[in-house]
């Protein structure tokens, strides 16, 4: 398995292009479930995460073509092809590898009439339930049975009735499946307290450019008129603002000067707040964003939310860049129970975190040292890399396959503005 060498203390300069956005693609590429006709993604990033739906969607017969691999390049164009479904489930071995499997509930649902998928179990950052991916689908006029860990959806003779939903809980992947399955239900569906993260736009976007009905897109209630089928259509993923995110901390922490080509300052607002509330100086324009550094950070109070609030994907990040704040800054996790794993890692590197349920408070600035560390979550893994950059030494980073699911060739963009990084093989 490889690993990842850091030498910290370069400072970060030039531009990164950032990708297709991870969590958007996952939401886009189940899309082609729901017609007869090509679906074809550009920009989608080459990551194992994307990979792996690939895979999951040939299951179903869905064919997959992969246009322009010219190696050099970042993103890819790829079409989905599901002329005709040959199965309708997804069996545990590809479900347990990938969380987001669970995404093709309801546009099997929708598009077969039934859908059985194994339920994805726990995972490192939490219990993660599905309970509201059920429940909507239910509400939609689903019947829904539990046996022997696959989750089985059935709709009514004659198709999925349509209802109204209302979250107890904004839930991103339970509003992504009620979405898929609502577009091609009989009558309307209505979801309130709906998730309004800009991968639920791109998501609506994508629905609506093959032919959904859908009204209050990007607001919390969502209506989807029916329509009797989809046809296909050529989509581009947005840009991955997380991605976007964790490089801004990069350039931040080693007091840099990076321009992150094709980022969306408008889907980012509460990470940009968070960044110049600390004297991070960030310019937008239209085709991305200038981050820019000089003299001392200042501490902050943070706590993630739902969009438009602070994203849970971004707190590890910023964690590592509040060890290099003059003072305490208080962090805390409302989104999922077990998510500061990194922190006895960052700890090991230095960093002075003291955690107390999901609240953290990050003493700082410290000086950073480097050292052996592996992280259990991709976002954690990534808060690493960027304590490293600032660290005084090598460090080595371990289980790199959780940074291979989630960032498009990472060591690459780093090296571009001047980090010292490299991948070896593990021994
Ligand atoms: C969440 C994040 C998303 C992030 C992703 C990966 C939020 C609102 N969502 O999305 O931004 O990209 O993790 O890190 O920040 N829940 C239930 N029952 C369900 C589904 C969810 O109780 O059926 C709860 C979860 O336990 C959690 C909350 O709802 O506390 C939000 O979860 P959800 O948005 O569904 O998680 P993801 O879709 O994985």
């Amino acid at each position: 398995m490889d690993k990842l060498i850091i030498r910290g203390g370069n400072r970060l300069s030039g531009t990164i292009p950032i990708s297709g956005a991870k969590n958007a693609a996952l939401t886009l590429i189940p899309c082609a479930l729901l017609t007869e006709e090509p679906l074809t993604l550009r920009n989608l990033p080459r990551l194992a995460d994307i990979d792996g739906f690939q895979h999951l969607m040939t299951q179903f017969g869905v064919s997959t073509e992969i246009h322009g691999k010219r190696p050099e390049e970042f993103g890819r164009v790829v079409t989905f092809e599901a002329s005709r479904l040959t199965s309708s489930i997804a069996p545990y071995d590809l479900v347990r590898k990938m969380r987001a499997s669970i995404l093709v509930l309801g546009p099997l649902l929708a598009r077969a009439g039934e859908a059985t998928v194994s339920m994805p179990g726990g995972c490192a950052i939490g219990n993660r339930p599905i309970d509201l991916h059920l429940k909507a689908l239910e509400a939609f006029g689903a019947q829904i049975e539990l046996t022997q860990g696959y989750v089985k959806a059935m709709q009514p003779d004659g198709g999925l009735p349509g209802g109204d939903f209302d979250f107890p809980v904004v839930s991103v992947g339970a509003t992504e499946n009620a979405l898929m399955a609502a577009v091609l239900a009989n009558d309307t569906c209505r979801l309130f307290n709906a998730a309004r993260e800009p991968e639920i736009v791109d998501l609506c976007n994508l629905l609506v450019a093959m032919g959904a009905e859908i009204e209050g897109i990007g607001t919390s209630d969502i209506t989807i008129h029916p329509v009797k089928r989809l046809h296909g259509a050529t989509y581009r993923v947005m840009p991955d603002r997380i991605e976007a995110g964790s490089y801004a901390c990069a350039a931040a922490i080693t007091g840099g000067d990076v321009r992150l080509e094709g980022a969306r300052a408008d889907e980012m607002q509460a990470t940009t707040r968070a960044l110049q509330s600390m004297g991070v100086h960030v310019e937008e324009d239209a085709k991305g964003m200038q981050i820019t550094t000089n003299g001392s950070l200042k501490p902050i109070d943070l706590t993630t939310a739902p969009y438009p609030g602070l994203a849970t994907d971004m707190q590890a990040q910023l964690m590592s860049l509040l060890c290099k704040a003059e003072g305490k800054s208080v962090l805390k996790e409302t989104i999922f129970e077990n998510r500061f794993m990194h922190v006895p890692e960052l700890s090991r590197m230095g960093a002075d975190i003291a955690t107390e349920g999901r609240t953290a408070i990050v003493t700082g600035p410290v000086d950073l040292t480097g050292a052996e560390v592996m992280a259990t979550d991709l976002r954690a893994s990534m808060s690493l890399v960027i304590a490293a950059l600032a660290a005084e030494g090598e460090t080595q980073v371990r289980r790199i396959y959780h940074l291979d699911r989630g960032y498009e060739r990472l060591e690459e963009k780093l090296q571009l503005v001047g980090a010292d990084i490299e991948r070896v093989g593990d021994d």
